[in-house]
């Protein structure tokens, strides 16, 4: 991929990202472009990430309350994030979704052996996700877009939720941290903590202090 295409590419999913947090209708218009830029990456995303990429979604699992047991990595990409929860915690079952299926099989195929019963992929879009109510207590997003009505349905109500970007502003899908603020506290979000290494940041939101409930059967 050119310099230039991968340039194109950012400034697309930083116009994305803007129009859908803004007017989440919008996504609609935007996937089938987002979904192809995305399928087109896949076999070089793992190599493109840096190894400092996740530095500051780790501080954030470090912080957790509870050791979560149920936990949904959305926009998994070629699930770096959703390996690196399921390595902390090894207890906890792990779902990585996308919905690129060229980056889903990625994913699966880079699915270290030990960890294989436990992280499983799932075609998902984030707009409309296909999990019941409550059914998770810690939702990871890195690098993607937030759908604010379906993270606050899928947590549990003391769930954590952590928005993650790997080259804080400089991230192509990035939201300013006050306006993450702003549309969790209208979904009930209450407790806020910020996290950073080197350039990667990390928000780490949750409805009630306290352990991680049980969440629900999916
Ligand atoms: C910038 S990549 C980040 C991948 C991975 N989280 C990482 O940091 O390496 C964004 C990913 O989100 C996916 N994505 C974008 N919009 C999505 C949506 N509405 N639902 C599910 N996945 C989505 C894309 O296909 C892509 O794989």
């Amino acid at each position: 991929m050119s310099d230039l295409e991968q340039s194109l590419g950012r400034r697309f999913a930083r116009l994305t990202t803007n129009l859908v947090v803004a007017r989440p209708a919008l996504w609609r218009l935007f996937r089938p472009l987002t979904r192809m830029q995305f399928d087109r990456l896949a076999p070089q995303w793992t190599s493109m990430r840096s190894t400092e990429a996740f530095a500051a979604l780790e501080l954030a699992l470090e912080a957790l309350p509870a050791e979560p047991s149920k936990v949904l990595d959305l926009g998994t990409g070629t699930g770096l994030a959703a390996f690196a929860v399921a390595r902390r915690f090894p207890g906890a079952s792990v779902v990585g979704s996308d919905i690129a299926e060229e980056m889903l099989g990625q994913a699966r195929e880079a699915t270290p052996p030990e960890l294989a019963d436990r992280v499983r992929f799932e075609a998902a879009d984030a707009a409309q996700l296909p999990f019941p109510p409550g059914s998770f207590d810690l939702v990871v997003l890195a690098n993607m877009i937030p759908f604010f009505d379906e993270l606050a349905r899928v947590l549990t109500a003391r769930g954590t939720l952590l928005v993650c970007f790997s080259e804080g502003a400089g991230t192509p899908i990035w939201v300013p941290p006050e306006r993450l603020r702003a549309e969790l506290e209208r979904r009930g979000f209450m407790f806020f903590a910020g996290f950073a290494a080197g350039d990667a940041t990390c928000l780490l939101a949750r409805r009630s202090v306290g352990g991680a409930a049980r969440p629900a059967e999916c």
